[in-house]
């Protein structure tokens, strides 16, 4: 079974958020069941530095965006394949906005040539290679199924996974033009939406599956507080739209082996938690004696985030005892409120503006819990490598957070399989009480090592969610792994 994956960004080569986590570490999880895959991602200067040297090129004299290569290679370990095209993607800072803060004008060209390449290669290959099946992540990938099924050419199938609705790529419609899409596609039952071209609209209508990354949000994607527009699209297509958790790389977060923390522990022996504990308190400048828990956020600071609730309650944490250490950026607004909180309650509130991946490791070794107070989340994957470092989750009962993390309630604590704190509504009394519950627990020293076992067995791998993937996979194309 040879699969095509297409993604604009793929951990360690290009990271903006959770995506990058999922679409690195699912082919490994694949590979295992006998599906070869390959990831088809834009030539940012960071990928092509990692690219092996026996490649192989094919070009595109007519992409969007002008002409462009696909090189096959191997990147960090993944069979990969690039699309090099230095006018579009040799830019600085973040994927997708550029220095003023505002998306790159040419993102339509940018992701449209990633979708065109995308679906040249699914119907003619490459280098003798493909694909049975093509999956696609995300508004940057949606793209391609239009591609597949308004083109002329026999086209493999597809399957769509939406990460977060929340992002749509949606354009006006003169990019139809340069994005060599047919006119007869621009329709409600088509890539149109509300008089925009919607990528990820053209992905939720062409695809042959849709996937979305947990159980609850693909239930929550068909009402309209989550939809945000498409619930109706989704609704239709209900008979194909299935629930898939994440897992996580169990190699990459391992508290067993990990090079970014102070020691390395295991439910087994936990016991060097501690050392991470006051490595953390040392980075954030936090009192390693205050007698409460000591808290973490590793989050993108947006509204999605919830972390305004957190603020709100943060003088309730403080009076428990507890601290707080957040790595994050976004919002400027949220970005300067909790640099203030910080100013206000030295040694009790630690916090750092940016993004650094080895500190978000110390962080979930070093801290107690982990707090994520989503107002959606179509996944998580934060609350799951709290899991396995036995940080409890404390979370807000939405999408993913609901299905991953088990709330130690009387009935959930009898029966020996609480693994953290649930709220909801999200609101911050709600998230006041689960904070005050968490700090009780913390508390009953006996009670809070039981729970941080427990969570750190927690299936939290690939495996089972690969599967899924895999069975998907064969049902489309007839092929088995
Ligand atoms: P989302 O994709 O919505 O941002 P997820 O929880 O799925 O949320 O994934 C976020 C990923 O990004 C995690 O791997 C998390 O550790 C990482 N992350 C978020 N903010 C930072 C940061 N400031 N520095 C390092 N890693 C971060
Ligand atoms: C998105 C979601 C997050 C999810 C990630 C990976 O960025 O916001 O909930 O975990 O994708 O699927």
């Amino acid at each position: 079974m040879k699969v095509l994956c297409v993604a604009s960004e793929c951990v360690p080569l290009a990271k903006t958020g959770g995506l990058a986590d999922v679409v690195g570490a699912l082919p490994g999880a694949l590979a295992q069941l006998g599906v070869e895959v390959r990831v088809l991602m834009p030539g940012y200067p960071a990928v092509k530095a990692t690219l092996s040297e026996d490649t192989e090129a094919c070009e595109f004299a007519r992409l969007p965006g002008g002409r462009a290569r696909a090189i096959s290679a191997q990147a960090a370990g993944l069979d990969a394949i690039v699309l090099d095209s230095p006018r579009l993607f040799d830019r600085p800072g973040n994927l997708y906005v550029g220095p003023d803060g505002q998306d790159w004008p040419d993102n339509h060209l940018r992701y449209g040539a990633l979708c065109r390449a995308a679906a040249t290669i699914a119907v003619s290959g490459i280098g003798g290679w493909r694909p049975d099946v093509v999956h696609l992540h995300d508004w940057q990938a949606g793209l391609t199924a239009a591609y597949l099924k308004l083109g002329r050419h026999p086209a493999p199938p597809s399957v769509l996974t939406i990460h977060n609705i929340a992002f749509q790529g949606l354009f006006p419609p003169k990019v139809m033009r340069p994005l060599q899409l047919p006119e007869r596609g621009f329709r409600a039952s088509g890539f149109e939406f509300f008089g925009q071209v919607g990528f990820l609209k053209a992905g939720l209508v062409y695809a042959d599956r849709i996937t979305t990354v947990s159980p609850a949000y693909a239930r929550e994607l068909t009402r309209p507080e989550f939809g945000m527009g498409l619930e109706g699209v989704i609704a239709s297509r209900r008979a194909e739209v299935q629930g898939i958790l994440n897992g996580i790389d169990l190699d990459l977060w391992n508290p067993e082996s990990d090079a970014n923390i102070a020691a390395r522990y295991s439910a087994e022996a936990p016991a060097r938690k501690a050392v991470n504990r006051l490595a953390l308190a040392r980075s954030f400048n936090l009192d390693a004696d205050a007698p409460g828990p000591m808290f973490c956020v590793v989050s993108r600071l947006t509204r999605q985030k919830g972390l305004d609730l957190l603020l709100e309650i943060l003088p309730r944490l403080i009076a428990r005892g507890a601290c707080l250490a957040l790595l994050g950026s976004g919002d400027a607004d949220l970005e300067n409120a909790f640099r203030t909180a910080a100013a206000d309650h030295p040694g009790r509130v630690g916090v750092v503006i940016g993004w650094d991946e080895p500190l978000s490791h110390l962080m979930q070794a070093g801290a107690d819990a982990i707090v994520v107070p989503s107002r959606f989340e179509p996944c998580g994957l934060t609350q799951l490598y709290g899991l396995r470092y036995g940080t409890l989750p404390v979370v807000s009962r939405t999408g993913g957070l609901g299905d991953t993390v088990i709330d130690a309630n009387e009935a959930a604590l009898r029966a020996g399989v609480a693994t953290g704190f649930q709220f909801s509504p999200v609101s911050a009394l709600p998230l006041a009480d689960a904070i005050d519950r968490a700090c009780d627990a913390f508390a009953d020293k006996r009670l809070w090592s039981t729970m941080t076992c427990r969570a750190m067995r927690q299936p939290v791998g690939w495996a089972a969610s690969a599967e899924a993937y895999a069975r998907i996979y064969s049902e489309l194309s007839g092929v088995t792994a």
